[in-house]
């Protein structure tokens, strides 16, 4: 990493690698949970899974990419053995469910995920707030994205399963004037 830009960071350089390298087995571990539940998810809701968790796969891929080149700038190394992902990343891999038709179940069990996501990176954030702008900047991309991902994966769920919402007040007639 370049002398000026370690410089300028205020954080425990050694401890910011180590919360990153666990974002980054996260994401390895996603991205390889998220794909291996699309390839296997069968029946008719299984088939509306697969495209989608496909695509998110993709996307949990370029995180732990993102991730990798900011540990490299820090001066970390992210080359990891697979057999490494699950202790480094702080959480158990989630396998597909066993009945792979099962599609309500793999959606639910994503929603741990992003949630474990979520509330790492806003870790991350508050660590990194007005003392390296750099992977501020970037924990707090991927959190929008993590928010994104929750927001689908529980709107997926349906309503029934949702924290319930604030309902509008329903409209009534204008009031009838005075005379
Ligand atoms: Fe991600
Ligand atoms: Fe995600």
């Amino acid at each position: 990493m370049g002398t000026t830009g370690r410089a300028i960071i205020e954080v425990d350089v050694q401890a910011l690698t180590n919360e990153l390298r666990k974002a980054y087995l996260h994401e390895l571990q996603v991205f390889f949970s998220l794909w291996l539940t699309a390839t296997v998810a069968e029946g008719f809701h299984g088939e509306e899974l697969i495209e989608h968790f496909k695509q998110d796969a993709l996307e949990e891929l370029g995180h732990a990419e993102k991730l990798a080149n900011r540990i490299l700038e820090l001066g970390g190394n992210p080359v990891v053995h697979p057999r490494d992902w699950e202790q480094g990343a702080g959480s158990p891999w989630i396998a597909p469910r066993k009945d792979f038709s099962d599609a309500e179940g793999m959606v639910a069990d994503q929603i741990t995920a992003e949630a474990a996501a979520i509330n790492h990176y806003n870790e991350v954030a508050k660590m990194t707030f007005g003392k390296d702008p750099v992977t501020y900047q970037l924990v707090s991309e991927l959190l929008k994205d993590e928010v994104g991902h929750e927001e689908f994966l529980e709107n997926l769920l349906g309503r029934r399963k949702r924290a319930p919402r604030r309902r509008a007040a329903p409209r009534g007639r204008a009031p009838a004037r005075r005379k």
